[in-house]
């Protein structure tokens, strides 16, 4: 289940299988032909006491769950560990200077410029997926486009690339699933869109050094790391991971959430009647779709987690979606309550690689929301939901819904 990309299209199965890990074994062995073998941590305090342990664990190469066959044919391609080199496969020294090259761009004080936009990309977002009629894939025709702008804009890449670049990295993130792979096998999938990819960002980065502008790939294009311009491989995995990272994630918070908003009447009429509430609605949506569901570490030195031992070289994938269903830390758990605090989810992870764009993230949670709170007067399911298949990041990536809009427009949410 937990390992498996369908496992992770079934949430009910998904649910019962890791409450029972947390239960009779926290840290599990898993041995199974064509995945390296690895300890799967479910419980949440294991998991934080991990990513907050500096120096014990390591970040690369091995940083997600993958089939021996992947990473041979990425092995090939690359010629590398691994098959990008980002933020989320370094250690330090590495980690820290790379992270400090975009760290301002997703500070508050750049943020809180967007905010204003923002609010207007939703409102416009909402326009065209109703233009058409009243029923809409909330995923595919709001989610996605208004994520991947706010990561297009900030990049600098034109609105014209959005649909081709989140099409190619969805395929990244999500090569087992029937509607994102390009290729039969995952391996080949990541392969086509990873050089896609690639011959893209090339290019954005050759224009950026002739003609620079003020957008995130100048900067990128342009950063010195220990005081060199930074390696091609490194470069490139830089702008895959922005792309990848910077709006699949938010796209299926998005959906989630409001699938959760559906499947909760009492509470989605309640967010309604206390629109005050929206902040502390997007945590539990979060909490709830945990759309990142694992990262691999590595024991660096023999060592223990929740009184397992753990030898030096042992790879531990840490399953982040368990961990928000823990009934130590959160109560009723397996409810999603609006309201719920305190809320220590670690949707965004913990420790040196916690997430760099959850403001952004939130934020784009908070517009999309208000402005469906302000602009709508009903929303309603109008088809099936279908889940992501996928081990790494999971969630609804369709979503139908028919969408009645209010005859006059409420004031923003304060
Ligand atoms: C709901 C939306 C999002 C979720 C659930 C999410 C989740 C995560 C998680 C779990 C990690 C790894 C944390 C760890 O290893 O402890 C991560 C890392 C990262 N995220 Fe996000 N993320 C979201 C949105 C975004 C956005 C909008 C961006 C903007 C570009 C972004 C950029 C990054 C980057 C750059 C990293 C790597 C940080 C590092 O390794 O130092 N994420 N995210």
């Amino acid at each position: 289940m937990l390992v498996s990309a369908r496992g992770h299209a079934s949430p009910a199965r998904l649910e019962s299988a890791c409450a029972l890990l947390r239960e009779r074994a926290p840290l599990h062995w898993v041995e199974r032909p064509g995945v390296r073998p690895f300890w799967a941590v479910t419980r949440y305090a294991h998991i934080v006491s991990m990513e907050t342990r500096g120096g014990q664990f390591a970040a690369g190469p091995r940083t997600y769950l993958a089939s021996e066959s992947s990473e041979a044919v990425l092995r090939r391609v690359t010629g590398k560990p691994q098959l990008v080199r980002s933020l989320t496969e370094m250690d330090p020294p590495d980690h820290a200077v790379y992270r400090g090259i975009l760290q301002n761009a997703y500070a508050p004080p750049a943020l809180r410029e967007m905010e204003v936009w923002l609010a207007q990309w939703a409102a416009e977002i909402i326009d065209r997926a109703t233009a058409r009629g009243d029923v809409c894939d909330f995923a595919r025709d709001v989610a996605v486009p208004f994520t991947f702008r706010v990561i297009g804009r900030m990049l600098g890449t034109p609105e014209a690339d959005d649909a081709r670049l989140a099409r190619l990295a969805q395929a990244f993130v999500g090569a087992e699933d029937p509607q994102r792979r390009l290729a039969e096998a995952p391996g080949d999938t990541m392969r086509m869109a990873m050089l896609a990819l690639r011959d893209y960002f090339e290019a954005v980065v050759a224009d950026r050094r002739a003609h620079p502008r003020d957008d995130l790939a100048t900067l990128i294009a342009h950063a010195e790391p220990h005081g060199r311009a930074m390696p091609h491989y490194e470069l490139i995995s830089y702008f895959i991971l922005l792309v990848t990272a910077g709006h699949d994630t938010t796209a299926l918070a998005l959906a989630g959430g409001l699938d959760a908003l559906l499947a909760a009447p009492d509470q989605f009429a309640r967010l309604r009647a206390e629109p005050e509430l929206l902040d502390s609605a997007i945590e539990e949506m979060l909490r709830w779709t945990t759309p990142v569901r694992h990262f691999m570490r590595t024991a660096l030195c023999d060592t223990e987690v929740g009184g397992q031992r753990i030898r030096e070289g042992e790879a531990l994938a840490l399953f982040f979606h368990s961990a928000n269903r823990d009934e130590a830390v959160f109560e009723d758990a397996a409810a999603f309550r609006i309201d719920r605090s305190p809320n220590p989810h670690i949707a965004f992870g913990r420790g040196p690689h916690i997430c760099m764009g959850l403001l952004l993230a939130r934020m784009q949670m908070r517009a999309m929301f208000a402005e469906l709170l302000r602009r709508t007067a009903r929303i309603e399911r109008a088809g099936r939901v279908r889940r992501v298949q996928s081990q790494f990041m999971s969630g609804v990536g369709v979503l139908p819904v028919r969408i009645s809009l209010c005859a006059e427009r409420r004031p923003a949410v304060a």
